[in-house]
């Protein structure tokens, strides 16, 4: 815009005199125009100038004049008002039409700008003459700001003058919604758009968008430009089909989304890039004669146009490096404030918020405040009311607004003239600073006490839901407060719901639990560093209720969690489990006994009915040394009990448990309360009811009920020693009743103790966990072997095969059980393994919580954060388990060694299973009993009645079978 020839005029050439139709109050503004600054109203403490910029390329600084931070509004075409929200009040303004050829500026049409580099070089030639015209110019502060595309010019112009132009007095620089890093941008435009119900993801633009993004990030991963064509392709799609939101516009064929303000009505084809209303008067206005005689336009080019698209098309900075690659550099060396409206789309704050969660400026990555510590985000209040949020971290603040879109200042002008006051006084760090309004009048803070509470409440959640955003990590449609629970609740299977959505976003995705973020992962380098290398920060899963009340190795964490596993795990060793195999071996037999009645060609029945009973008597039997003989007694209250857990879910759906996953925070209360409501009932049933003769009873919860029976269980057994070698009892062996200290970092100096708690919740514990968990393995393998004879007939060859090597006859096998025998049968081995690889059970176990803040395979994650293991699509994932069809049951494709993560039925790492060990051992001895005598058929209703459902344990519902007795 500055005429480079022209070196004799002096400042008193560009001096404005009078422009038509400005208020009258408004003459002390002092103005220098045609090449010009515009003069400070208050000069304040210290002389400071800001330049400011517009985008495009080819956007006219005009428009920030006029629309946004200059001292002026137009309300028609004729009236010109006082815009309060100027900047002028506190600093010089000069608008630059840049790069040459914008707004007034002119060139011949060859010279077009195409580079940013190129474009430094000649703001550096400008503001050389400038000095020459205004020497004041060097004494004064000077900061650059700008929106939009200018987030490219700023950084590259204050680069250059910071290198070159060291006379220069370059204190700082504000980018509002700027265009700076491309990859940001373009990943953001799909997860923006779901967020804000432009995009519903189950629709059909939804799906080719996936695509385009895919392609986009393709290019991305290849070279990144300044401009992607092929990646603005996604904004492009997004603003032509999404959902528009503006009431006011209808949804006509030419309607699009206003990719500046989400909220407001556009049409094609300009979808808001024709900049606000108000700009058509601007445009008359600069074009009048009298007012271009005012500003000293002297007819080079005599006309105004806001946009000149011929820049646009020539400025494509091929060749240059993309502007967030200078701001690290900057920030070493002066203050910079990002800010964004929360409802502009092309340059969205997510995006900028991704950037800067990425970015490493001044020692240090995103917002990380080293130890552990990050950024916290502050409500921003401006005039008592709350503004948006503001975020500091060496030298960069970050700002978003609320109720505003792509230009800020134009939205929120006393707003965007408050961060410009607490930026040049420093101060800006300072989030709830009351700053004084142009009258100078305090407001009063308390009035809006209440409100704010509830606005930062409110603020806080959607902070909270940008978790995934910032880390660039695809989420699905969720719900404000719910999250994605509302999709997952009423989902038939929790598990299977995100298997589909690993299809559509990939093998690590995001959801939110209420508001607490979860990582869903099927990548398995990234579980192997969750569940084993970086173990020490993933050493819990997620709170729920009965965290606080169980005192079970599955409920505890830390240092608690700790020293019981340390005293539990050698109770599952195989010479501790060698001394178990007599009273599996007894149950066994028992179940053996019964199914002879019903080994008939034509009789078919419901065998997983048996394998609960089974199991329940064993898991009776090892854990707590009572034999409760269900097998025979399928009414016992204990089975009753515990199926009574399962069935109704009693404690996972109840509405306590709920509350607990849609606010952990509160998980310790619920359990508190829960369980002093049960020690309530059950202390009115023993001692109340009885009182009073009732014959009524209170319901108990079965968990608590069973809780309750066990301390009975182990009084007697501490009154009356045993020598049986089960579980309770090797637990009794370290029980003391003297307080226990947890070590977690030096676990050899911990006690290794049990409480009687400890005692009694861990072997509930193992009832719950080693009931319906192996009776389900069990069927399982029964529904494959009904339907693959093929696989039976191989595994009936090698068992016996191996009773004849062994001269093990049918006599002897009833009395026989010995635990090496399971462990040389390979092929049953491979069976089981497929088995639970096709049908995995306890999938919801496997989850972790952070413990600490971590990075994890280049993602940040914040302490508390769950990383939930996606079972379902790794274990039929064709990478993991090829080259056969992972949908086929194949039990030979275990042979081969696979990732170490692939194959997780039973976790991973040192919080796997601990009955493993158990569960398989009962589950080949009963195999290995039941096909040695019996052959499997499928029955009329097996397929029917297959129905696999999922609750705490993904089950079938029946498994109806024929056994037909072998012959031998
Ligand atoms: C086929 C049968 C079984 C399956 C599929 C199974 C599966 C699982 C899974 C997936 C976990 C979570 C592991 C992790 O977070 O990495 C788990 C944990 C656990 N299981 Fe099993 N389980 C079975 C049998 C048993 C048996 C028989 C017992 C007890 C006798 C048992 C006791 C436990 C306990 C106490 C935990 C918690 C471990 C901890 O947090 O330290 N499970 N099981």
């Amino acid at each position: 815009m500055f005429n480079y020839y022209v070196t004799s005029l002096q400042a008193r050439d560009f001096y404005v005199q009078n422009l038509p139709l400005l208020p009258e109050a408004e003459s002390t503004i002092h103005m220098h125009a045609g090449y010009l600054p515009v003069g400070s109203k208050n000069d304040g403490d210290r002389p400071r100038t800001i330049i400011w910029l517009n985008g495009g390329p080819g956007q006219s600084s005009l428009i920030g004049a006029w629309t946004e931070i200059g001292p002026f509004r137009f309300l028609d075409k004729n009236t010109i008002v006082t815009n309060n929200g100027s900047w002028h009040f506190y600093a010089n303004l000069l608008f630059i039409d840049q790069p040459i050829g914008t707004g007034f500026s002119y060139v011949d049409r060859g010279m077009f700008i195409k580079e940013l580099y190129v474009m430094a070089e000649h703001f550096l030639n400008f503001l050389d003459r400038y000095v020459e015209i205004f020497p004041e110019f060097l004494e004064e502060d000077i900061y650059l700001a700008g929106e939009s595309f200018s987030g490219q010019y700023i950084p590259y112009i204050a680069q250059a003058i910071l290198e070159k132009r060291l006379l220069l007095k370059l204190r700082g620089l504000l980018i509002g919604d700027g265009w700076i890093d491309p990859i940001s941008l373009y990943n953001s435009y799909l997860p923006y758009a779901i967020a804000n119900n432009l995009v519903k993801n189950d629709s059909e633009i939804y799906t080719n968008l996936t695509q385009i993004v895919a392609a986009c990030r393709q290019i991305l991963s290849r070279q990144v430009n300044v401009f992607v064509s092929q990646c603005y392709y996604i904004l492009h799609q997004i603003m032509n089909n999404g959902i528009i939101k503006a009431q006011d516009v209808g949804n006509t064929e030419d309607s699009c989304i206003n990719v500046y303000d989400i909220r407001l009505g556009a049409k094609k084809p300009m979808c808001g890039s024709n900049g606000p209303s108000e700009l058509e008067y601007v445009s008359a206005y600069l074009n009048r004669q009298d007012v271009m005689s005012s500003i000293h336009i002297d007819g080079k080019n005599s006309e105004w146009r806001a946009f000149t698209r011929l820049i646009f098309a020539s400025f494509r900075a091929f060749n240059s490096r993309t502007s967030v690659q200078l701001l690290p550099d900057l920030l070493s060396k002066i203050p910079i404030v990002f800010y964004n409206g929360e409802y502009d789309f092309i340059c969205n704050h997510w995006a900028a918020e991704n950037m800067l969660d990425n970015m490493t400026w001044n020692g240090a990555s995103g917002f990380d405040l080293g130890n552990g510590k990050v950024a916290p985000i502050h409500a921003w209040v401006v005039d008592g009311e709350s503004a948006g949020s503001i975020r500091y971290a060496r030298n960069l603040t970050y700002i978003l607004f609320f109720n505003a879109g792509h230009m800020v200042p134009y939205d929120q002008a006393r707003r965007s003239q408050a961060m410009l006051y607490q930026f040049i006084q420093l101060n800006i760090t300072y989030p709830n600073n009351q700053i004084v309004d142009n009258n100078h009048k305090k407001v009063n803070q308390n009035t809006h006490h209440s409100l704010n509470l509830l606005i930062y409440y409110f603020y806080l959640i959607r902070e909270r839901y940008k978790y995934f955003s910032r880390r660039n990590i695809s989420t699905p449609y969720f719900q404000l407060f719910f999250g994605h629970f509302k999709t997952l609740w009423n989902a038939e299977s929790y598990h299977r719901q995100l298997q589909f959505w690993t299809k559509q976003y990939g093998k690590i995705y995001g959801i939110y639990e209420g508001t607490h973020p979860v990582f869903v992962v099927s990548d398995p380098d990234f579980l192997q560093d969750v569940f084993i290398k970086q173990f020490s920060n993933f050493h819990a899963r997620k709170i729920t209720m009965l965290d606080s009340v169980s005192h079970n190795i599955f409920f505890t964490n830390g240092s608690e969690w700790r020293r019981q596993r340390q005293v539990i795990n050698p109770s599952f060793t195989t010479t501790k489990l060698k001394t178990m195999t007599p009273l599996i071996n007894q149950s066994i037999n028992d179940l053996m006994d019964k199914l002879s009645h019903h080994s008939n060609n034509s009789h078919e029945f419901n065998i997983y009915l048996y394998y609960k009973r089974l199991t329940m008597d064993i898991i009776c039997r090892c854990a707590f040394g009572i034999d409760i003989d269900v097998q025979n007694n399928p009414n016992h209250i204990y089975f009753k009990k515990v199926e009574e857990f399962f069935d109704n879910n009693a404690v996972l759906k109840s509405p306590l448990f709920k509350m607990t996953q849609l606010l952990p925070e509160i998980g310790c209360i619920l359990g508190r309360l829960y369980f002093t409501y049960n020690t309530l009932i059950t202390y009115i049933n023993k001692n109340i009811l009885p009182f009073l003769s009732s014959t009524k009873q209170f319901d108990e919860s079965p968990f608590m009920w069973l809780l309750n029976r066990l301390h009975t269980i182990v009084e007697q057994r501490q009154q009356t020693p045993t020598s049986r070698s089960d579980l309770l009892q090797l637990m009794l062996q370290v029980m003391t009743q003297q307080p226990i200290q947890n070590l977690m970092e030096n676990p050899i100096k911990s006690n290794n103790w049990l409480s009687e708690d400890e005692v009694i919740g861990n072997t509930l514990m193992f009832m719950i966990a080693g009931y319906e968990t192996t009776s389900t393995a069990l069927a399982y393998a029964t529904y494959v072997l009904a339907k693959h004879p093929d696989i039976l007939k191989k595994l009936q060859n090698e068992i016996d095969e191996f009773f004849l090597n062994n001269d093990i006859d049918d006599e002897k096998i009833k009395e026989y059980f010995d635990y090496d025998t399971i462990t040389q049968l390979s092929y049953m081995d491979m069976f089981i393994s497929e088995v639970l690889r096709m049908y995995p059970i306890a999938n919801i176990a496997i989850q972790r919580r952070a413990m600490e803040n971590t990075i994890v395979q280049g993602i940040n994650i914040e302490k508390g954060t769950i990383v939930h293991a996606d079972i379902y699509s790794i274990h039929y994932d064709l990478e993991l388990w090829g080259p056969d069809d992972p949908s086929i049951f194949i039990p030979e494709r275990h042979k081969i060694k696979r990732h170490p993560m692939s194959f997780l039925p039973f976790g991973a790492g040192p919080r796997h299973c601990v009955g493993m060990r158990f569960a398989l051992m009962e589950i080949k001895m009963l195999l290995t009993k039941l096909l040695r005598q019996y052959t499997i058929l499928p029955g009329e209703q097996l397929e029917s009645n297959f129905n696999i459902n999922e609750q705490a344990v993904i089950a079938p519902q029946a498994i109806w079978i024929k056994l037909v007795k072998r012959e031998t």
